[in-house]
């Protein structure tokens, strides 16, 4: 949000695998912090933004290598204070006059022990029982510190551990405190906020009152749509417009017939009920459902939702008279432009559907309250909102809903028997007191019948595949290590209770290299 009023801290990209996780810790000390790349901070960026401190991110490439990516050399004359960070830590000593090497000896991977050398004020908390835990992960490692610095903790490979001008309030570490293999490195976050004088002013109080303020002056009198999805972020987003701009909000809520049991009924009673927001119930199964019937190529179901649904969100959205903006459930991760240095495009696995082409073809500007906030952020602010802890800690729904969890021929038939295996399956999940330590739990229905015997008969149905899994982020995924108990119990369930399925199998497949869908 611009004009945000809270102390602000620049992350400074080098691209690091983990530099959200710097941001992730940041946040947990309720500081607000923004990360960009390198290349984008120029001394008029760093003007504008006026970080109360800074931080440098690591990254893979190598201070000795000409052309790698430096710190703008304004940071260093703004006088806050600095950490770096493992590549941060080289830029700061190549850039201040120390010297970095790289080869024979100067590497150091996985779990490290630092020893102390003299105190010093971000190391407060630490060294209480001897040398300390970090996770290194470095191929260079300072062999020179620069002029001013001093040593306050060594590594078997990394002599210069831990460096500081203390006069300057510059550090710089060689080992990553942003992850959790550095059990201590919350505190050292925390020590080094103290110091810059961080209030620790953002929490989801705060950020709602901004949120509302920025909402209300970014659309002054006309009037929003938004998609609801019936998930998190869109309900999350469309709670807090509403109460940013109470009626000039109207949601659409599309049923495309790939919903789950009860499902839309859910999302509609529970916003009608307890919102009182202009809210469009969207039925338009039969459309979906017509085109879909008989297709069986993954990425052809996945365009083919994508398109009716800008075609039914484009009709109804053309009745709301004056609307001007559309309003998405954006999220941080999604909007950071991290430091790529794989050079070529990366290749789509999959077409994820959403509302990204509406705002082009429509001509709407978009409200995105939640691009600042990462996931479990949004949940944070839904409680804040008063969302019902069951809606905030729902699983994830695909966009494109059952048709992908139906591999090969999407048929109504199916589509109604995966409906009440799943409602069964989550049911167990529920009883079981399962349901939040899973990340998302599912039935996918398999285009293959077998042959089993009940009673005294012969069957010949469906088999079908119970899927459930944890993630941080949906990106990676292990599969749940269920019991024998509860499986047997739940395909006895699932078996008896619905009719044309006949076997029921347990995915084991983890993300990689799977995906958490089935297509
Ligand atoms: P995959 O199957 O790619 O899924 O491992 C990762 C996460 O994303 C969800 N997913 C989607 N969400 N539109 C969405 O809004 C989509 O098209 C889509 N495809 C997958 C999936 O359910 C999981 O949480």
């Amino acid at each position: 949000m611009e004009n945000t009023s809270h102390d602000r801290l620049l992350i400074i990209d080098f691209g690091s695998q983990v530099t959200q996780l710097i941001a992730r810790r940041l946040r947990e000390l309720n500081v607000y912090c923004e990360i960009h790349p390198y290349q984008n901070v120029t001394d008029a960026f760093l003007a504008g933004f006026a970080p109360k401190a800074i931080i440098f991110s690591g990254g893979p490439d190598s201070v000795t290598r000409e052309g790698s990516p430096r710190a703008p050399e304004a940071a260093f004359n703004m006088g806050v204070p600095i950490l770096g960070i493992c590549y941060g830590q080289q830029v700061m000593m190549h850039q201040l006059g120390g010297r970095v090497e790289s080869g024979h000896g100067t590497a150091e991977f996985g779990r490290a022990y630092v020893t102390p050398k003299g105190s010093l004020n971000i190391l407060d908390g630490w060294f209480t029982e001897g040398d300390e835990q970090v996770w290194m992960s470095h191929g260079d490692h300072v062999s020179e510190i620069a002029p001013g610095f001093a040593v306050y903790g060594t590594s078997p490979n990394a002599p210069y551990a831990i460096t500081a001008d203390p006069s300057r309030n510059f550090f710089a570490v060689q080992f990553h405190p942003e992850v959790h293999h550095t059990p201590n490195g919350a505190r050292l976050f925390e020590n080094f906020l103290k110091l810059a004088g961080f209030s620790g002013d953002w929490t989801m109080g705060a950020y709602r009152e901004q949120a509302i303020a920025a909402i209300r002056e970014q659309v002054g009198d006309k009037r929003v749509i938004c998609g609801l999805s019936g998930g998190v972020d869109s309900s999350v987003a469309a709670v807090l417009i509403h109460e940013a701009i109470g009626d000039q909000l109207t949601c659409v809520f599309v049923d495309h017939g790939l919903l789950r049991q009860g499902e839309a009924e859910e999302v509609v009673t529970m916003f009608r009920d307890n919102y009182n927001m202009a809210l469009i119930h969207a039925d338009e199964q039969e459309l979906f459902l017509s085109e879909l019937e008989g297709m069986s190529d993954p990425e052809t179901k996945r365009k083919t939702i994508g398109r009716l649904f800008i075609d039914v969100f484009q009709k109804h959205a053309n009745d709301i008279e004056g609307a001007e903006f559309l309003a998405q459930g954006t999220l941080y991760p999604d909007v950071i432009e991290s430091v790529s240095f794989s050079g070529g495009p990366s290749v789509t696995i999959k077409s994820h559907h959403n509302v990204g082409g509406l705002p082009k073809k429509m001509g709407l500007k978009l409200v995105e309250p939640l691009r600042e906030l990462f996931k479990d952020e949004v949940r944070a602010l839904g409680r804040e909102l008063g969302l019902p802890d069951s809606f905030i800690g729902r699983h994830p729904f695909p966009g494109p809903g059952l048709a992908i969890r139906c591999p090969g021929e999407i048929t109504r038939a199916k589509l109604d028997i995966l409906r009440q295996a799943d409602a069964v399956y989550i049911d167990q999940i529920r009883k079981h007191g399962l349901y939040d330590e899973i990340w998302q739990a599912f039935v996918a229905i398999l285009p293959v019948r077998t042959v089993g015997v009940m009673g005294d008969g012969r069957t010949y149905d469906y088999a079908c595949a119970l899927r459930a899994v944890t993630s941080v982020d949906g990106m990676t995924a292990d599969y749940y290590p269920f019991s024998h108990e509860f499986l047997g119990e739940t395909a006895t369930r699932i078996i008896n209770e619905v009719k044309g399925i006949n076997r029921v199998t347990y995915d084991i497949t983890s993300k990689p290299p799977g995906t958490i869908e089935w297509e």
